[in-house]
């Protein structure tokens, strides 16, 4: 596993990048944010991505609501969310992977999903295009796609998107093929969407979760749902996925890059890019 990536997904981080509109006053300073981790990434090319997204009942329907899912398709369509598909590349998979990620995870006590069919929204293809904003005709990387139920009451709490992330690092570094693997973890920051405090933005709790995620991520897997919600807003419940990357890279780990901005939509929109320095090579770096 080589980095792990944490970024927003608002939707109209995509519009902007499909409708080019990133130079413009409103755009440019949270793209301007992002072009230090682009960089880095774009030398760092992992073979796949595990992006660990939730789907808005865009591709998958509300009519059954797994707590955690895995895609093992050859290939995943872009969703239309109401405006026709976003104008970007199908989504390569890595079922191999997929099938392995399954069975260990299944294996480690958790209950996967398996989606043998999947369309994808924004949750997954704006962070890809954050990661890769002119893919041209493919996309520079094979996807796993890790669904979250973060939408419906009861989500799994954060010390279990921890403990899943954890168990998936394990997977990942037993796939016995020599692959270079990224993770995402995707959604968030603080932001509620409706109801009464629509457009909440909690600066503190977000500054003190992008500090954490890197020194101290059991305390933010300490947190309830509801510390979640009544912090970050109904949607800032996204986070947890930000835990399963962060149980997946280990201890060994770097920060190349981050960056905050406010507001993108009605959302406060942050990237954290990770080195993994240490991973299973025993001798290697992690033991210098
Ligand atoms: C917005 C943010 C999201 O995470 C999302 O899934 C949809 C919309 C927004 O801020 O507009
Ligand atoms: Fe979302």
């Amino acid at each position: 596993m080589i980095w792990g990536l944490a970024t927003s997904h608002v939707p109209a981080i995509g519009a902007a990048i499909d409708h080019d509109k990133t130079e413009d006053s409103y755009w440019k300073p949270l793209f301007d944010g992002y072009a230090p981790a682009r960089r880095w990434m774009a030398e760092h090319r992992p073979d796949v991505a595990v992006i660990v997204y939730n789907d808005h009942a865009n591709g998958v329907g509300m009519d059954l609501v797994p707590a955690f899912g895995i895609g093992t398709a050859e290939s995943y369509e872009v969703a239309d969310e109401g405006w026709g598909p976003r104008p970007v590349p199908a989504v390569t998979g890595a079922p191999e992977l997929s099938e392995h990620l399954v069975r260990e995870l299944v294996d480690s006590s958790f209950d996967i999903a398996t989606f043998n069919r999947l369309r994808v929204d924004h949750g997954l293809t704006v962070p890809l295009s954050v990661y890769c904003p002119d893919p041209g005709d493919a996309w520079p990387c094979a996807v796993v796609p890790l669904l979250v139920n973060v939408l419906q009451y009861p989500q799994p709490t954060a010390a279990r998107c921890y403990a899943l992330g954890r168990a998936l690092g394990r997977a990942i570094r037993s796939f016995p093929q020599d692959l270079k693997v990224a993770v995402f973890g995707t959604g968030g920051m603080s932001h509620q969407l409706a109801g009464a405090r629509a457009g909440l933005i909690n600066e503190p709790f977000d500054r003190m979760f992008l500090e954490e995620i890197e020194h101290d991520p059991e305390s933010l897997a300490a947190l309830s749902r509801e510390d979640y919600i009544e912090q970050a807003g109904t949607e800032g419940i996204e986070l947890i996925m930000w835990l399963v990357m962060r149980g997946a890279l280990g201890d060994n780990i770097a920060r190349v890059h981050d960056t905050y901005h406010v507001p993108v939509s009605n959302t406060a929109a942050a990237l954290a890019l990770f080195e993994n320095l240490g991973d299973e090579e025993i001798g290697g770096r992690a033991a210098a």
